[in-house]
């Protein structure tokens, strides 16, 4: 090579370098590791919703849980409004057909944590979804809360009464993680 087909060389380099196609690779390549990176923030940011926004709450009140779990599972607050447990609560004495006894100072702890806890002092979806199919009516079961009763309205009436379920009420017959407070569709086996 001669002086002159070096410096051509060397200005041939410089331009390969600058053509806008390396350039752009550059560029797209940060722009997949930026989107990757927002994309992991926006998973992360939809799994701590996941435990405080989306799904009502766990229960963790041990004087409810001994009483309210004794027969059945104990419920989410976040399941009914405060009206509807109210009137659940003044009306054990007759309880779906049970005499319930409480004392006075249990009946207060129980009565003032689903009221602190109930659909209509709850932030999370499902109790938003819930206080919004039910206005301003206060039903005595979940399973007569017209948002409850329309994701179900593809389960015939019969399947709720296979042994291994007994009635819509045994939520957690179907639903797996319903201890967490978790209803989400991909989270259900119904027994056959
Ligand atoms: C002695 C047993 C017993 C105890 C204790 C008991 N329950 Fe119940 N509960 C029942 C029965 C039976 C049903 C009706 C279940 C069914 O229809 O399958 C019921 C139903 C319910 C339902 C309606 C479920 C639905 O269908 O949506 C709620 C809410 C409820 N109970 C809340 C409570 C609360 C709150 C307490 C505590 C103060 C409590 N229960 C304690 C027996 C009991
Ligand atoms: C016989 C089984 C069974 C029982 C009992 C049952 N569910 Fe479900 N539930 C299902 C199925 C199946 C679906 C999903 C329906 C679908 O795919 O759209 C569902 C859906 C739901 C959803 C909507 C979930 C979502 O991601 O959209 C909620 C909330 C829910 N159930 C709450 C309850 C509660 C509360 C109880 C008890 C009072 C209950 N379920 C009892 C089977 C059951």
């Amino acid at each position: 090579m001669n002086r002159i087909q070096i410096h051509q060389w060397i200005v041939f380099l410089f331009i390969f370098f600058l053509t806008p196609n390396v350039v752009f690779d550059a560029a797209s390549a940060d722009h997949d590791d930026h989107d990757e990176k927002r994309r992991y923030q926006k998973r992360e940011r939809r799994h701590s919703e996941d435990n405080c926004k989306r799904n009502v709450a766990t229960v963790n009140n041990s004087t409810y849980t001994e009483y309210c779990g004794a027969c059945h599972f104990a419920y989410q607050p976040g399941l009914l409004p405060s009206g509807s447990w109210d009137k659940i609560l003044k009306g054990l004495a007759d309880h779906f057909g049970e005499a319930i006894e409480l004392d006075l100072e249990s009946m207060n702890t129980i009565a003032e944590y689903l009221k602190a806890h109930a659909a209509d002092n709850s932030s999370a979806k499902l109790s938003g979804k819930i206080m919004k199919s039910i206005g301003s009516q206060t039903p005595l079961r979940i399973t007569q809360v017209p948002h409850i009763q329309r994701e179900h309205h593809e389960i015939e009436p019969q399947v709720f009464e296979r042994e291994a379920i007994g009635s819509f009420s045994n939520c957690v017959a179907c639903h797996t993680t319903a201890e967490k407070g978790v209803y989400d569709d991909d989270a259900v086996t119904i027994p056959k």
